[in-house]
């Protein structure tokens, strides 16, 4: 079958295309149909079908035959490891961690917090939760203790499960205190937290709350897999919205399997057996669905990279780890393949590896400039696939769809909609857009299984955020258009989010954190172009009348704050102190503006403007810190 075909065949009969796409998912008890649409325009896939995330990505492989197949591959260049653990290992594990929080009273529906860096147990404490049906949140090691405590309270867990340190190059990250420090800050205590003791760093143990990840499982009973609801939440991963309340996205457990597993054949074109490599981190989406669940679901063998494009040791480290793993699908974002360029322009370390097992590469998490697609094609001499989603969704929106056929590559463009999504280009009205013209990029509802049916806790949030704008529509933030052979070309957000070197970020969440400085009055962040990262985060503060401290003293103030209360992966090392922000003449501060002075765009005086002036101030300021080179 072509891709046409299989379009065609989901939208023909929506219903009968994923419940066939449900046949390849073990179920305890079958769904009697795919969509639930009773509480439309809130949907909902599989509900009344029952059935477990951990025994389709572990258990049913050791049953059908793959114990002995590896299942995570751990390579860490920053220690110098590569560990390898198989299905029936696996499951041993987890059934035994999953045992071990049961025994100290984690249920069906409780919520557990994950804190851990690039290191196999990351993945057992994902699967564990699955397992006995609890909900559990991954948060990033890079952010700091107060966005842990900000989840912390929102997703109210009964227990955290952190390791005591992470590696960064030339760094230990001390998760413990980062935890601790959370936990002090947040209203909500858990009543227990287990930590993975690395050799790297030892914590101290808080007696009565802390348990040692070893100690903790010593005599329990492994647990059996617990069956859930088709609707049931796998997790909630929290993601940036406009504000520093960042969103619960919920993952629904049937729609998850049953689209992951879809995604892995038809978008991947990997079979069971194969290995699967997604470059990128447990804390993000793209290490949900792509390191863990999907590959795994899927019979695949996965790999848990700690370390970096570059630097750990050099810019062959992707090639090396493709080659000694016999990877055939890899998946990475475009800063990675950029940072690898700028290091190894002429490809000198990929030619030292027989890089014949890759099929595949895969670019997504931000926009794929075609300098790096045609760098990647240039030196690998395979197909570069840019594909494009949201941790929202949890997979491809839009995809070349690879083991269906593989359509020609335009660059530029993630290529077309997925089964299950019909993505329309709206103008303000709402009004569908003609091939070519940009809009905003908007999905018909109902989303397909896989993706957020709402926000936790946050009904009203979700609905503003996603449907309220373009009703009957999902909106996507993402603005772009459509062309005649119906390739999608994303072109930027709507809203405050920024992508910095494929890490979704929120502007507004960095002005809540300067606005609190106490000589700041006023504050505007805003993301610039940047060669390596995609994006940068440059704050304006205006400051407080009467202040006369030296700007540079409290520029480096603001930039320790957003590292303290946000962490180092906000990358925040630029600020300026301007006199005045640009506003519109009701009050609305000219961001978009800004960028394109910051980016030396040409750009179209605002009509709405309130004093055209301080645009020059704007860009005296942006000069002074190395930006706005030319006079737009
Ligand atoms: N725990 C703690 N700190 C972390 C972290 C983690 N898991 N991940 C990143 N950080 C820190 C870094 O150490 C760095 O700190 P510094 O300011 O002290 O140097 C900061 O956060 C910014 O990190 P990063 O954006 O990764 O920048 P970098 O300069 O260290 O590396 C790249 C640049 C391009 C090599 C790197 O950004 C990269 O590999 N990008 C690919 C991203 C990716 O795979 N995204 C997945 C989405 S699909
Ligand atoms: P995240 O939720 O972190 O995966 O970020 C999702 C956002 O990243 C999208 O809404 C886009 O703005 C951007 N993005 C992801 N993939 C792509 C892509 N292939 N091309 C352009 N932008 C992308």
């Amino acid at each position: 079958m072509s891709y046409a075909d299989v379009y065609q065949s989901w939208k023909s009969d929506p219903n009968g295309f994923w419940m066939q796409q449900a046949e390849a998912i073990d179920w305890i008890e079958k769904p009697s149909k795919a969509l639930f649409d009773e509480n439309a325009p809130l949907y909902e896939w599989f509900v009344d079908g029952k059935v477990n995330t951990c025994w389709n990505a572990v258990d049913r492989h050791v049953e059908n035959g793959r114990g002995a197949q590896v299942a995570i591959i751990h390579d860490s260049p920053i220690t110098g490891t590569v560990q390898k653990i198989t299905f029936a290992e696996l499951r041993n594990r987890v059934a035994m961690l999953a045992g071990a929080l049961q025994a100290k009273g984690i249920e069906k529906g409780d919520r557990v917090i994950i804190y851990m860096p690039m290191v196999p147990q990351a993945i057992e404490a994902m699967l564990a939760c699955t397992r006995i049906g609890a909900i559990h949140s991954v948060v990033f090691g890079g952010f700091a203790a107060h966005e842990l405590a900000v989840r912390i309270d929102d997703c109210q867990p009964k227990a955290i499960i952190a390791a005591s340190c992470g590696l960064e190059p030339g760094r230990v990250v001390h998760y413990k205190p980062l935890l601790d420090g959370a936990i002090a800050q947040a209203e909500h205590k858990p009543d227990f937290c287990v930590i993975f003791q690395r050799e790297q760093e030892v914590a101290k143990l808080e007696e009565g709350r802390d348990f040692d990840w070893h100690a903790f499982q010593y005599g329990v009973e492994p647990s059996e897999c617990v069956p859930v609801e088709g609707n049931h939440p796998a997790y909630i991963l929290y993601t940036s919205g406009t504000t520093g309340q960042p969103k619960g996205v919920i993952r629904p457990t049937a729609g998850h399997l049953v689209a992951l597993n879809w995604s892995m054949k038809n978008v991947y074109n990997v079979d069971p057996g194969d290995v699967f490599w997604a470059a990128s981190d447990v804390g993000w989406v793209v290490g949900h669905s792509y390191i863990c669940y999907g590959p795994l679901i899927h019979g695949n063998t996965t790999i848990v990279f700690e370390g970096k494009p570059v630097g750990t040791p050099d810019p062959g480290t992707f090639w090396r780890v493709v080659r000694d793993h016999g990877v055939r699908s890899f998946f990475t974002a475009p800063t990675a393949f950029r940072a690898v360029k700028r290091e190894d322009p002429n490809g000198e370390y990929l030619k030292k590896y027989d890089l014949t097992c890759l099929e595949t590469v895969y670019l997504a998490g931000e926009r794929a400039d075609p300098d790096t697609i045609h760098w990647a094609q240039r030196m690998l001499d395979k197909p570069i696939i840019d594909h494009w989603w949201q941790t929202e969704t949890g997979w491809s929106i839009a995809a070349n769809p690879v083991g269906i056929e593989l359509l020609p590559v335009k660059v530029g463009s993630p290529s077309v909609a997925m089964p299950g999504y019909d993505v329309q280009i709206l103008d303000e009205a709402g009004h569908q857009m003609k091939p070519g013209e940009l809009g905003a990029i908007a999905v018909k509802l109902p989303l397909p299984p896989g993706t957020l049916p709402t926000l936790w806790n946050a009904e009203a949030r979700y609905r503003k955020s996603y449907l309220n704008t373009f009703p009957g529509y999902y909106e996507t933030g993402d603005a772009g258009m459509i062309d005649e052979d119906g390739y999608l070309y994303i072109m930027a957000r709507t809203d405050d989010v920024i992508n910095v070197a494929g890490h979704r970020l929120s502007t507004g969440a960095m002005e809540e954190v300067l606005a609190n400085h106490p000589d700041v009055a006023e504050t505007a962040v805003i993301g610039v172009s940047d060669p390596l990262k995609g994006q940068m985060p440059v704050g304006f503060v205006c400051l407080t009348k009467g202040v006369n401290r030296p700007h540079a003293d409290i520029v480096k103030e603001c930039v320790a704050m957003v590292r303290d209360q946000i962490g180092p992966v906000a990358a925040f090392k630029s600020a300026v102190v301007v006199d005045r922000l640009p506003k519109t003449r009701s009050g609305k501060i000219l961001r978009a503006t800004m960028v394109k002075i910051a980016d030396s765009e040409d750009f179209k005086m605002p009509a709405t403007i309130d004093d055209p002036a301080i645009l020059d101030e704007i860009r005296e300021a942006l000069k002074s810190i190395g930006l706005a080179k030319e006079t737009a």
